[in-house]
């Protein structure tokens, strides 16, 4: 018996494959890989997996589960094994992962690994419709790909608006040999508080969406977030890392929010940015730094200022509350202080990868020139599209034109921004070279802002392009990059 990775299969098949393996050579360790974890909140890893022997094999079950907010409301999300951050999964650079993932949800879902190359896995990359069937209710998908980049990644459901309701989780690479020091490490999950069902609203003008009130027409977003979480805590209750004085901490930074840009610095202490979605860079110490939907940066904190800090967490461009969590140094008594935050925020020009993206020396073999703006009543701004869109080149997704590269192309990438609003975005199955930056998500700037990056379409297959704002994305600012 074998079963390939990738294969769907319906529960059914699975547990009489586990119930009658006894003594029977290569079913037994199948038996156990698809044993049901009854340990909410936990990752189960098996030690012998039978068929293809990755080196991690991990098991997620998407259900319905009561998610209880620190300092806030317990209310009914979905989740991956009933916990909200979901589990960690984690493993050496280079490894094989493999993930199992049960849909105990109502609907069908897939999980996609952001950061993830999945090279010559396009199969494994979880977008439903694209490169794979979305996984119905009651049946398992199995997810192998190899690890890497090394670095700070996540996880997160890929279908519709599923994302906002808590299908999310860090995936973390550690690298095998890190350009960098440090004593201990927490990873920190940003989103929005939002306890009400996601629906995509639609905004009458531009009001809280850049300062452009008063136009005409209708723009669809988020609905409003009521507060700003940390590992699923609020402010009130907040979580806490620890840190010995003299020592050296590395936080990993993801946002993992649907639709809010947030700004990060901590009371009395800088950040060493040591990494940028995964990849290692020249560290550069900062106060703050801005991190979009997708982003994740790792920073390193020098224990030299005990106490009980603030990190603080602003959405950026929202009304919401801003969110907090503490830098928590050991012996340091109750309470939080206050202290002082310089001026000194992150720019990408700050950032320069260690190992630059190979091949996009030179000049491009294609240039792709992109616009993103809102349909409707944006048009006036250089637009097309329906009135409730957002669009790529007046083309909202699924009724959108694939953008079609070769094989070993030195491909460029130009966006530009005819929208007030900001635009982190995401490409699947590569890292690309934006300055002396390597990364897989960029925020676009607003107002006629624009970035250009270069990649080598060295992963064939076909690879999502989207804006990782996930109201935008689930209205039309998505382009499939398709190799010919
Ligand atoms: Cu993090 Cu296409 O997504
Ligand atoms: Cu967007």
């Amino acid at each position: 018996m074998s079963r390939e990775a990738g294969s769907p299969i319906g529960r059914r098949r699975a547990l009489q494959i586990g119930a009658g393996a006894a003594g029977v050579a290569g079913l037994g360790a199948v038996g156990v890989a698809l044993r049901s974890d009854g340990d909410a909140g936990t990752v189960s890893a098996y030690p012998e997996p039978e068929y293809g022997d990755p080196d991690r094999t991990y098991r997620l079950t998407a259900s319905e589960h009561e998610i209880d907010i620190a300092g806030g409301d317990s209310y009914d999300g979905w989740t991956y094994n009933g916990a909200y951050p979901g589990p960690e999964i984690r493993a050496v650079e280079g490894e094989r992962v493999r993930v199992v993932v049960e849909n105990d949800l109502p609907e069908e879902t897939t999980v996609h690994w952001h950061g993830m190359t999945v090279r010559g896995d396009n199969a494994m990359d979880g977008v439903p419709g694209v490169t794979q069937e979305a996984i119905a209710p009651g049946d398992e998908f199995v997810y192998e790909f190899d690890a890497e980049p090394a670095g700070t990644h996540w996880y997160h459901s890929h279908v519709g608006l599923q994302l906002d309701r808590e299908l999310l989780g860090p995936l973390v690479v550690e690298e095998r040999n890190p350009h960098v020091e440090y004593d201990a490490e927490h990873t920190l999950i940003l989103d929005e508080y939002l306890p009400e069902e996601p629906r995509v609203e639609t905004a009458d003008g531009m009001d809280g969406m850049g300062g452009m009130g008063g136009m005409e027409g209708s723009f669809p977003g988020a609905p409003p977030a009521s507060g700003t979480l940390v590992n699923g805590a609020l402010p009130s209750d907040p979580a806490e890392f620890e840190i010995t004085e003299g020592e050296r901490v590395r936080l990993r930074l993801i946002n993992a929010a649907a639709a809010t840009m947030y700004a990060v610095g901590i009371d009395d202490h800088r950040l060493t940015v040591t990494h940028a979605d995964g990849p290692a860079v020249d560290p550069v110490t900062v106060d703050t730094l801005e991190i979009g939907m997708g982003e994740r940066y790792d920073i390193v904190v020098e224990g030299d200022s005990p106490g009980r800090w603030p990190i603080r967490i602003a959405p950026v461009d929202s009304v919401a509350p801003a969110g907090r969590a503490v830098l928590a140094y050991e012996d340091a008594t109750d309470g939080i202080d206050e202290g002082a935050i310089g001026g000194h925020r992150l720019q990408y020009a700050d950032l320069r990868s260690l190992a630059p993206a190979p091949g996009v020396g030179g000049s491009p073999d294609r240039t792709i020139d992109l616009e993103l703006s809102a349909g409707g009543a944006m048009g006036m701004m250089g637009g097309s599209g329906d009135d409730g869109e957002w669009t790529i080149n007046g083309q909202a997704f699924p009724d959108a034109d694939p953008i079609r590269i070769q094989e070993g192309e030195h491909v460029r990438v130009r966006v530009r921004n005819r929208s007030p609003m900001r635009h982190p975005m995401h490409l699947h199955g590569h890292h690309f070279q934006a300055g002396d930056v390597v990364k897989d998500t960029i925020t676009v700037p607003g107002h006629m802002g624009q970035v250009e990056f270069d990649f080598v379409a060295d992963n064939s297959g076909k690879w999502l392009f989207h804006c990782h704002h996930l109201y935008h994305m689930e209205t039309g600012m998505v382009r499939i990059v398709e190799y010919v």
